[in-house]
């Protein structure tokens, strides 16, 4: 988690009518025109499972498939101008699955983030943790640090990996941070508590990508998309294309987003 920077200028507060939402970088929320590129695209990557089931594999085949998605989708949002890629890996609630299948998303995790470096570090990607370490053996904790320490100059996308990552869990670790610090009440608001989340270093995501057909958030992002947009489509994760990948951002710049507001007089 990162710290905190500096003292909070609160005129950007909800308090102030003519503000947008504010972020952790201080920035305003991205306000799409027609024909805007999501700055910061999140995806919760669901359907390995059937996908496998669809060709009678074993699930972490599904998985490996997964894993194997990444990169297309990496280059395509890059071309596309996207600055931020979240993917929703691994939940604090995935731990209730099978072992076996636990203990192979976890290994395969592990060898992607070993065998990719050269990758990330060719693309020039940036790559952050977002989640807690506890609960994972020690040396995948050190593959993660390490990535982070070997990509932190990196100036292309940045790739966050949302693993061991809930929403709620996070906030209440925001909420224990302030009081541990001290923090007095009237200082808390939203741009302080957005430094103390795991996306300190980045703006909300503008679209939420949810693939596998389900319609919720499971615990994703929770502060972070209070003013995201939602595209869900019922292709499985592994099967996610150029095509589908264009008509959910096409779909984000149909959209007009208002923050509250009313749409300007026409
Ligand atoms: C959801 O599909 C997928 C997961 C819970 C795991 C996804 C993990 C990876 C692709 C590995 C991550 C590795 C890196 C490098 C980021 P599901 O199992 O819920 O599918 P189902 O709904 O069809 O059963």
């Amino acid at each position: 988690m990162q710290t905190r920077t500096g003292p909070v200028n609160s005129s950007d507060s909800p308090t102030n009518p003519s503000a947008r939402p504010t972020q952790a970088d201080g920035e305003p929320a991205n306000d799409s025109g027609p024909a805007a590129v999501p700055r910061h695209v999140a995806i919760i990557m669901d359907g390995n499972g059937r996908w496998a089931a669809q060709r009678g594999l074993p699930r972490l085949s599904g998985h490996r498939e997964g894993v194997d998605s990444i990169p297309r989708v990496l280059d395509l949002l890059t071309d596309r101008g996207v600055e931020y890629l979240t993917l929703y890996a691994f939940s604090t609630e995935n731990w209730t699955r099978p072992p076996a299948e636990v203990e192979g998303i976890i290994e395969l995790l592990h060898e992607a983030l070993e065998r990719k470096s050269d990758l990330l570090m060719e693309k020039n990607i940036r790559v952050f943790h977002l989640g807690n370490t506890d609960h994972l053996a020690p040396d995948t904790g050190q593959v993660i640090e390490r990535l982070q320490t070997l990509t932190r100059n990196n100036t292309g996308i940045v790739l966050n990996l949302a693993f061991n990552y809930g929403g709620r869990q996070e906030i209440l670790a925001a909420v224990k941070r302030l009081i541990r610090e001290g923090i007095a009440p009237e200082e808390v608001d939203e741009e302080l508590f957005s430094r103390c989340l795991f996306t300190a270093h980045c703006p909300d995501p503008d679209l939420i990508i949810r693939t596998g057909g389900e319609l919720r958030i499971s615990n994703f992002l929770l502060w972070q998309s209070a003013y995201s947009e939602y595209y869900h489509t019922p292709t499985l994760w592994p099967d996610l294309d150029a095509a589908e990948l264009g008509r959910a951002l096409d779909s984000f710049s149909s959209r007009q987003r208002r923050f509250g507001n009313i749409p300007p007089e026409s």
